[in-house]
């Protein structure tokens, strides 16, 4: 099929790369080893500080989050240890099959995939655990496949009360650089994140942000680990180098896309989010259609799930909206595959992108021949005129 214009990626994550990013790549490959790599690797290990909210050490790897989430494993946990994890998601689920790979004895606390990690149920359990076995509790910030957050501060409380020494470890992989997330502040001590979502860079980098408590907990972990190691990590990324050879050229990119962040300022970029996502919301609340979370407040802003109408698929509408509109939104995944299709709406976005995106929804239902109301688009971009117009009126 022959298209023009611009490719609507609207899964969430991959997310659309900014041109300033792409051109930023586009350079010719360089020494890894050179004066001028240390610099890049400084600045951009430094620039990410920010962004997770720390000034402790951010690792970075090439690798996708998979590699990251066996990172924060390997390099804090010992072969059977126990741990407390929420049952959120597809992404929970598999985040809880890595852990016991490596033979970690996972406690997988129940969910129905439309409410994020109790922080009720993890007091109940870290009460119980009074001989302190749970060596970490694991957490998915953002469950990508349901588009519900789970409330980390929450959870943080429930350990401080409960006195339980255990790590927290955090999955942000798809709220790091479009929700609010704060790493020292919320005392999490292993973060998992990846370059392919908030951060508006193409997949291929991941990260761990580490705490005090978790370079600690290194020392004595005994799983084994080669690739991943820390150790072997911090002592080159002093100098801004690598133990092996890096992304070269992914790290232009990544230098740029953390400058637009700062630009921008977390805060602003936070609130767009929080704006994009309300106006999706209205528009799917106008269709007559059903969000999968259940909870208000565990709301994503980097992604809305929305469950299809009995009888009806939702992989049939998204292909509909692909050939038609070529958009691409994001399937259901493992037990939502067919009854529930994610519009993105994270990373390089604005106004009438999403405009965009949910006229291409709309038209979609439409075609497809799927029961709502009319009116969605309409009712997204009143709310959107409606918050420029408040910030007119505070901006004075
Ligand atoms: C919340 C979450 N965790 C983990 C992953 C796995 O990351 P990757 O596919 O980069 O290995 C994803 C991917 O979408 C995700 O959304």
């Amino acid at each position: 099929m022959i298209r023009s214009g611009r490719h609507f990626l609207q899964i969430p994550g991959p997310t659309n790369v900014p041109d300033r990013v792409l051109r930023a790549m586009h350079q010719p490959v360089m020494d890894h080893r050179s004066a001028e790599f240390s610099r890049l690797g400084s600045e951009v290990l430094e620039k990410l500080r920010p962004i997770f909210q720390t000034s402790g050490p951010v690792i970075l790897y090439p690798g996708s989050g998979t590699g990251a989430w066996e990172a924060a494993i390997v390099n804090t946990l010992s072969p059977g240890d126990r741990v407390l994890m929420f049952e959120t998601g597809h992404f929970s689920n598999l985040w809880r099959q890595v852990a016991e790979r490596f033979g970690i004895q996972v406690e997988y606390v129940p969910g129905n995939w439309r409410r994020g990690a109790s922080a009720e149920e993890a007091a109940v359990r870290l009460d119980a655990d009074r001989s302190h076995t749970f060596k970490a509790v694991m957490v998915v910030h953002n469950e990508t496949s349901t588009g519900v957050t789970s409330c980390i501060p929450e959870i943080r409380h429930a350990m401080a009360q409960a006195r339980h020494p255990a790590l927290l470890m955090v999955d942000t992989i798809s709220s790091l650089g479009s929700m609010d997330y704060r790493h020292d502040e919320w005392e999490v001590d292993v973060s998992v994140a990846g370059s392919q979502k908030g951060l508006m860079m193409p997949p291929g980098l991941s990260f761990n942000a580490i705490s005090e408590r978790a370079l600690a907990a290194n020392k004595t972990a005994t799983l084994p680990r080669s690739y991943w190691d820390w150790q072997d990590m911090l002592t080159p990324n002093r100098a801004g180098f690598f133990p092996y050879t890096p992304a070269t050229t992914l790290l232009y990119g990544m230098r740029e896309a953390l400058a637009m962040l700062l630009e921008e300022g977390l805060r602003n970029v936070f609130l767009r989010h929080d704006h994009h996502a309300e106006a999706t919301r209205t528009a799917v609340r106008t269709w007559g259609l059903e969000i999968v979370c259940e909870n208000p407040r565990e709301y994503s802003s980097a992604l809305t799930a929305v469950l299809m109408p009995e009888g009806h698929n939702a992989d049939q509408l998204r292909e509909v909206i692909l050939n038609a509109f070529d958009m691409s939104l994001g399937a259901g995944l493992s037990k939502l595959a067919g009854k529930v299709f994610r519009i993105g709406h994270l990373g390089s976005f604005n106004d009438l992108m999403l405009a965009g995106t949910l006229s291409g929804v709309e038209m979609g239902l439409q075609l497809a021949g799927v029961p709502h109301s009319s009116g969605g688009v309409t009712a997204a971009l009143q709310y959107l005129t409606a918050t420029k117009h408040e910030a007119a009126a505070l901006a004075g």
